[in-house]
């Protein structure tokens, strides 16, 4: 994902800048650049390539100045290229401007630039701001960047530099992370507290929608209305030790609440949320392709496995397209019947998973297409599809998959709409997905913020020695990976069902002693979702619901409900993981289990 760092002080930008960008490096990325204030002009050095590569050939001579921005950017509007790389130019030359995030109406503010005699060198929606901060500067850095509140829709965050003012830097936030780092005598803007270490003492977290003016020995604060503030910045030691949770007790806890962005990132990279266009140029696959596919198989493992479950379930409802979702490691060579109508799509978080990998040779060696949607593209995995779906869900260090587990639900659902696109297009359909997934990262959030609903069920349920989790339809995956979530950390024994199971074996297990948690959110399978959770409530079972806001008949029913959002039935899944993943973690914790590294279980499985 797209990282900023940005320095203004006694010392030379550029090691700073680059050292910077070595650090953001961890969130992938596919370019990257600098712009440093020189003799009266912004210098500019930018492309494609890692920072290995273009670093070198940036010369320290003719960047030798003491204010810069720089980028690592990761490419939603426009491939990665050299004019598509950050800082972006705005005006004649007179802005460098880095960003993070989406602008979401950039078309309409192009046009309209463009309608004023704007002449654009870019396909980014970041150059829009660069052109509107331009034109709107007076020579109060405030003022245009308040003009940038005024017309950017969207989540993003802005470092920016003006040619008459050689030692500012200013920052803009809407929604995307930003930060100022203290010094002595410097001071520096970065979106992430990694960028920082080892040069900031202090650390002022940027609210929403607020600008800050950062000088070599000042920092003032405005808000949208050009009002200054007087934040309070925290001291940097306390932060750094702390920093790989980023203020959390657990990674797991952490990785959990960057589920909002990290979806916001993806699903606005893939998809345009306003006009409901896909943006999957970089995929292999043409429309005549898919349509001449005879099915796709899904393969991974564990957490990656539920999400092909998912991800078949959703090209067989939404696109008409057979598929089905295979455990790796049955997925033997010479034992599936294969050939080049078959899609075989290899879903895994680290793209290191050796059953993954060696089902995806079997692919190859029945003569299959192969994809990968992965969290790393360099990585065996990676170099052994055709093509891959990055889900850039940034580095996952708790053992329980939380943010990637949503992240490939999110990837395959826009795979799923781009088979729907080849097959069966219906762009009422679309419009109102995109309108669900707008909504979701927000809706995300507010089952995260739900916390003391899973802290009360786990005060009740942490002494139970085996759990049910029953799910239907789309929901059934997610029956299973709250099941495995739970098992994973808490070790307690859970099992997860797809509910019509149920009578046909695991309800003998029901008693007071067996809490059942049971899905009942999404509308074709709720009703009779209630159904069975009547049939556990007659046999003296405890139910935990996981039921949508005003659903009053299911808190009726319910010993527990864990509210979410109500949302299209299509997206629930991604949101409906939430509670169980926060019900296994308050659990965890109760029990004084190790929640980033359970017993037994390794991060990545590279043995069969
Ligand atoms: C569960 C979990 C594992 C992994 C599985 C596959 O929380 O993390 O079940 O999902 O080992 O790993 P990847 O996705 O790296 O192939």
């Amino acid at each position: 994902m797209c990282g900023i760092i940005g320095y203004t002080g006694r010392s030379q930008a550029l090691p700073v800048l680059i050292q910077g960008i070595r650090l953001l490096s961890y969130r992938g990325y596919d370019s990257a650049g600098v712009s440093v204030w020189r003799d009266g002009e912004l210098r500019v050095r930018k492309d494609k390539g890692r920072i290995e590569e273009l670093a070198p050939r940036w010369d320290p001579e003719e960047l030798a100045g003491t204010t810069g921005v720089g980028h690592t950017r990761w490419a939603t509007h426009g491939a990665p290229s050299q004019p598509n790389a950050h800082p972006q130019a705005g005006g004649a030359g007179e802005v460098a401007l880095v960003h993070n995030g989406i602008v979401e109406n950039d078309l309409a503010l192009r046009e309209e630039l463009e309608a004023e005699g704007v002449r654009f060198s870019s396909e980014t929606d970041t150059e829009v701001l660069a052109h509107l901060y331009a034109r709107a500067f007076r020579g109060d850095p405030v003022a245009a960047a308040r003009e940038l509140l005024r017309r950017g829709r969207g989540a993003f965050a802005v470092a920016v530099q003006h040619r008459s003012l050689p030692d500012t830097l200013v920052a803009v936030r809407r929604g995307s992370p930003l930060l100022v780092g203290l010094g002595v005598r410097e001071n520096l803007v970065a979106s992430d507290l990694r960028a920082l270490v080892g040069r900031a003492d202090r650390v002022l977290v940027l609210g929403e929608d607020e600008i800050a003016v950062v000088r070599p020995e000042s920092v003032e604060v405005y808000d949208a209305a050009g009002r200054a503030l007087e934040p309070t910045a925290r001291p940097m030691a306390g932060i750094e030790q702390d920093l790989g949770k980023g203020g959390h007790a657990h990674y797991m806890l952490k990785e959990m609440h960057e589920q909002p962005e990290r979806l916001y990132e993806l699903l606005a990279g893939r998809l345009d949320l306003a006009r409901g266009r896909l943006r999957l140029d970089d995929l292999p696959l043409s429309d005549r392709e898919w349509r001449g596919l005879s099915r796709v198989d899904l393969v991974g493992c564990g957490t990656a496995y539920h999400a092909c479950w998912y991800g078949a379930r959703f090209l067989e409802v939404a696109a008409g397209m057979p598929a089905r979702a295979v455990m790796a490691h049955e997925y033997e060579r010479g034992s599936v019947p294969l050939g080049p109508d078959v899609l075989v799509v290899a879903v895994s978080q680290s793209g290191e998973t050796m059953d993954t990998k060696l089902a995806v040779e079997a692919a190859r060696a029945g003569q299959a297409r192969t994809l990968g949607v992965l969290n790393q593209r360099e990585s065996v995995i990676g170099r052994l599809v055709e093509g891959v779906f990055d889900m850039h869900a940034g580095l996952e260090v708790g053992v329980a998959s939380t943010k990637a587990y949503t992240s490939m639900l999110a990837a395959l659902l826009i795979l799923g709409l781009r088979a729907c696109g080849a097959r069966q297009p219906d762009a009422g359909r679309m419009t109102e997905l995109a309108d669900a997934l707008r909504a979701l990262p927000d809706h995300v959030r507010t089952a995260l913020a739900r916390g003391a609903e899973a802290q009360a069920v786990a005060r009740d349920i942490h002494r139970a020695s085996t759990m049910l989790y029953l799910g239907r339809g789309l929901d059934a995956p997610t029956a299973l990976e709250g099941a495995l979530k739970m098992k994973e950390i808490s070790y307690i024994h859970a099992e997860g069902y797809p509910a019509g199971e149920m009578k046909h074996g695991p309800i003998a297990l029901v008693s007071k002693e067996v809490p059942v948690v049971a899905l009942a959110t999404q509308g074709p399978w709720r009703d009779r979702m209630l159904a069975n959770v009547r049939e556990v409530r007659a046999r003296d079972g405890e139910v935990i619901l996981v039921a949508n806001d005003g659903d009053a008949e299911a808190g009726r029913l319910a010993d527990f409900v864990l509210r979410v959002p109500a949302t299209h039935p299509w997206v629930a899944p991604l949101l409906n993981v939430v509670p169980l993943q926060l019900l296994a973690y308050e659990t965890a914790k109760r029990r004084g289990c190790d929640i980033d590294q359970p017993r037994n279980l390794a991060k990545t499985v590279t043995v069969q």
